[in-house]
């Protein structure tokens, strides 16, 4: 008897998850398909383009000087420098997944500095090669869980996760959902080559980005002008600011200090009058 309550509650919910899916995929597809007017810009662009970035200079040096290797697409290194320059000449714990020649591990090594602890983690044992002081080597599948099980227990924290491994959105989840919690707070997780529209990882972000603007615990106080509208995070909004996406490459930042609470007030004095 329970479990037929079980179940039809079951039916219910998927029945109600398909419904609000169908509602949203006709703004999805709107999104997707609106036509943008974008003016032609005549005076260039009011964002400045930084005219230093230590990282992409690395690279370049390596294309006119020869050494392990390193593959990037060239606007990566502002998105990294944007989001990790404050951990630079801190006892910052980095991991990139995808060690392939271990050019990248030597670039990290570089930009964060000699108090960084860099660690590497490719599915191919010969990468083991390519540790050096400051770098560390661990050989592993991103998809699996039991791996960073293990892995976790053998690093004291991380602050910097950059996910340029297998790519298969499947690895990329797994890799995700095992590392974000781990993230110390202040930490950033970003996952490079999110290639293609209606990629299954770009999706899985999209329902994670949903999460933020949970409002389900908001509530109406119209007598205190202070506390108009408040109510309490859920633990997503709580651990995660903020998610950023670029071409390819998406940026997840955990918030320092986690937030309890958020509150919506009406400063001032004046307010119109109709
Ligand atoms: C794009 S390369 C890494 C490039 C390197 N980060 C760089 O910037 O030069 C991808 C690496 O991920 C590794 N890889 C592929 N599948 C993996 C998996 N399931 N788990 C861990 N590493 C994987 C490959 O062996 C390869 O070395």
């Amino acid at each position: 008897m329970e479990s037929g309550i079980c179940r039809g509650m079951g039916l219910i919910r998927a029945t109600l998850a398909s419904l609000k899916f169908r509602r949203l995929s006709r703004w999805i597809k709107r999104g997707r398909d609106t036509d943008f007017a974008w003016s032609v810009a005549t005076t260039g662009s009011w964002i400045p383009r930084s005219q230093s970035n230590p990282l992409r200079e690395f690279f370049d040096a390596r294309r006119d000087q020869g050494g392990p290797g390193i593959c990037k697409w060239r606007h990566y290194f502002e998105i990294y420098d944007r989001h990790l320059c404050r951990f630079r000449g801190q006892q910052a714990y980095v991991l990139e997944i995808g060690v392939h020649s271990g050019g990248s591990l030597a670039m990290w090594h570089d930009y964060f500095g000699a108090k960084a602890f860099i660690y590497g983690v490719d599915i191919m044992p010969e990468c083991r090669a390519y540790e050096a002081p400051g770098i560390k080597i661990f050989i592993g599948d991103q998809a699996d869980r039991s791996f960073w099980r293990d892995f976790r227990r053998r690093v004291p924290c991380l602050d910097i996760v950059i996910d340029d491994g297998g790519h298969e959105p499947e690895q990329q989840i797994v890799s995700l959902e095992e590392l974000l919690p781990f993230l110390r707070p202040g930490g950033i997780y970003l996952c490079e080559d999110i290639h293609g529209t209606g990629n299954k990882f770009a999706a899985y972000l999209h329902g994670l980005a949903d999460r933020l603007n949970d409002a389900a615990q908001i509530n109406d106080f119209p007598d205190d002008d202070t506390r108009r509208l408040f109510g309490r995070t859920t633990a997503f909004q709580s651990a995660v600011g903020s998610m950023h996406l670029y071409p390819f490459v998406a940026v997840l930042e955990r918030n320092a200090i986690p937030v309890a609470e958020l509150r919506a007030a009406r400063h001032g004095t004046q307010w119109q009058p109709f």
